[in-house]
């Protein structure tokens, strides 16, 4: 599940690590910043970049100044500084016409890790876009920026204005505007089979006008005037609609659309026949996504770099609108939605943001999934272990957001620990063992900017030092479950109950599965027995109770080894420990 919390988006998996390049939401500033030599910045609107990009940055030369002199961008919280090489684009305004100089410096110790020249011919009445690209060295730590600097003799007292700055390390796949190829590559060793976006709270909007809007992620990033995220920074919304599309496509994941149901946080709901105008608006959206090129938005996709349709089979409507105040409307607004989206598009599940009854239609139509969120303590988790064990088979079901997030204690949990991530581990076992009618689940959120986090504890976090990508307790454990699927979850005859192990046993062709959680304090010994396989492997999660993994400091990641016997393998569960044994 994606949304664009903790800078997850922008400053995380979305390839660009400059920041307020567009001078986006509602109070940019000179944020992320500074002058370099003898001038004077500013963000000037009155030299706009374009109808969406409404500000440009102003250097003002002193008179009399010579030598290079220009600006400065931080990124978020530093630049990522790796060995590698970067593309970096930018807009220039201006009468300038002389070398330009693109570095990677380190902000305190001044050490330029990459320095590379081109040469420019600006013009004085309108914006000038280049493009090139540098090989780097790479910084020790993160506390680095990207430096502009031109000759200052050629601008003494006057100035040059320049726009959307956009600095790419490689991209996964080599996408242009793409994500970083480094997060999402260790996001795809997970093997993830869909992505529900883009929200979350982030589809919301803190009012009906704010709302995350699709049409304003589309098309170049220089027409894309971003918005207030409802996490509380600018969402640059270079990483949009397409965007996530591509990322499905490169991934082999299933999109989950999240469209917006009238419900915002906390600025009111639209409903009944004010909804309307945004029911045609989803209907738009859908035209753009699936629509043949002779339509007016599927003409619209097309020109935006993409003929054939998006394989959108999932629609999402809304985000927990069993809460916000949203119950008492959803069943009308669903409705609506569901209708109009049914009416034209009769193969697309449609699913309802809450399994909550009483804020869904009497009836709910057949072929309804229902999504439920669950941020839980370690011991809520284990005690759902069978929610699903006697639930109506009618209607799918969709865990749409987990994680534990607090202690048994209370206490609030900042870095996953075995402990919870344990219990997750036995809730998922319960999962799988219920996967006639749990087609999906997902953990939430899925990473963190560790120096821009509103949320925790996250899947995965990145700072912008090198080799900073850090797997939780909880990724491995999200990795151990995706890596080993079985098609068919078998029955397991055991002489223990459930607790403190708990399993699923599950086959593909003749693979076995059989997934195992140990949510105590002691090391249990457990003998599996499966007819006629002889060989395979275990791989095993563990640590103390409360042990993490931190930045450079990752200590907990799943141990393989081979096993081999005739039909029976005994496999030794620490405490806290997930394990799965694959054999055949
Ligand atoms: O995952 C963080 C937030 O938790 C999501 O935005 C929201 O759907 C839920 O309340």
């Amino acid at each position: 599940m994606f949304e664009d919390i903790n800078n997850s988006g922008d400053g995380g998996i979305h390839g660009q690590v400059l920041k307020n390049n567009g001078f986006q939401g509602t109070n940019p500033g000179l944020t992320a910043y500074a002058a370099i030599g003898n001038v004077n910045i500013s963000q000037d609107t009155s030299n706009p970049l374009s109808t969406a990009i409404t500000s440009s940055l102003k250097v003002s030369v002193t008179s009399g100044t010579t030598g290079y002199v220009g600006f400065a961008n931080t990124g978020y919280n530093g630049v990522p500084v790796l060995e590698t090489t970067y593309a970096n684009y930018f807009w220039i305004k201006g009468t300038y016409s002389g070398t330009i100089t693109l570095q990677l410096v380190g902000s305190e110790s001044g050490i330029v890790y990459a320095s590379h020249n081109i040469t420019v011919d600006s013009d004085p009445t309108t914006f000038t876009y280049y493009e090139t690209s540098f090989r780097s060295t790479e910084s020790p730590d993160g506390n680095n920026e990207w430096q502009l600097l031109f000759d200052a003799t050629e601008v003494a007292g006057s100035s040059l204005n320049f726009g959307l700055v956009q600095l790419f390390p490689p991209t996964y796949h080599n996408r242009y505007n793409g994500l970083r190829d480094d997060v999402a590559s260790f996001l795809a060793e997970i093997e993830p089979s869909f992505l529900r976006f883009p929200g979350g709270n982030n589809l919301e909007g803190a009012s009906p006008g704010d709302r995350w809007k699709w049409n304003e992620t589309i098309g170049p990033v220089v027409d894309r005037p971003g918005r207030e995220g409802d996490w509380t920074y600018p969402n640059t919304d270079a990483l949009g609609l397409d965007e996530y599309l591509y990322w499905c496509e490169d991934m082999g994941m299933t999109p989950i659309l999240a469209v917006w149901s009238g419900l915002t946080l906390g600025g009111g709901i639209i409903s009944g026949s004010a909804l309307g105008p945004y029911v045609d608006d989803i209907l738009n959206e859908l035209e753009y996504l699936l629509g043949n090129t002779s339509t007016t938005y599927g003409a619209l996709r097309a020109k935006n770099g993409r003929v054939n349709p998006w394989p959108v089979s999932h629609i999402e409507v809304g985000n927990e609108d069993n809460i916000s105040g949203g119950c008492g409307t959803y069943a009308s607004r669903f409705t609506q939605i569901y209708e109009a989206i049914h009416d034209q598009y009769p193969d697309i599940t449609v699913i309802a943001s809450t399994t909550s009854s009483s804020c869904l239609p009497a009836t709910l139509p057949s072929g309804v999934w229902t999504d439920i969120h669950h941020y839980e303590s370690p011991n809520t988790f284990v005690s759902l272990f069978n929610e699903w064990d006697n639930w109506s088979r009618d209607h799918p079901i969709f865990v749409g957001e987990y994680a534990s997030t607090t202690g048994n204690d209370g206490s609030t949990t900042y870095w996953s620990n075995m402990q919870g991530s344990c219990g997750e581990a036995v809730y998922m076992i319960g999962l799988e063992r219920n996967s006639d009618i749990v087609k999906m689940a997902s953990f939430a959120p899925l990473l963190e900017h560790f120096d821009l986090a509103e949320w925790s504890p996250d899947l995965f976090g990145l700072d912008s030092s090198p080799d900073s990508i850090t797997g939780s307790t909880s990724y491995y454990v999200q990795k151990l479950f995706s890596t080993n699927r079985g098609s068919t979850v078998l029955p397991v005859t055991s002489d223990s109950a459930f607790g403190p192990v708990y399993w699923v046993a599950s086959v593909d062709k003749s693979t076995y599965y059989v997934k195992l959680a140990n949510y105590g304090s002691s090391e249990e010994l457990v003998t599996i027995e499966i007819e006629g396989t002889t060989a395979g492997t275990v791989q095993l999660l563990s640590g103390e109770e409360l042990d993490s993994n931190y930045p450079h400091n990752v200590t907990i990641t799943p141990q393989r080894s081979d096993v081999s016997g005739s039909g029976s393998f005994n496999v030794t569960l620490p405490a806290w420990a997930v394990a799965v044994l694959a054999v055949s």
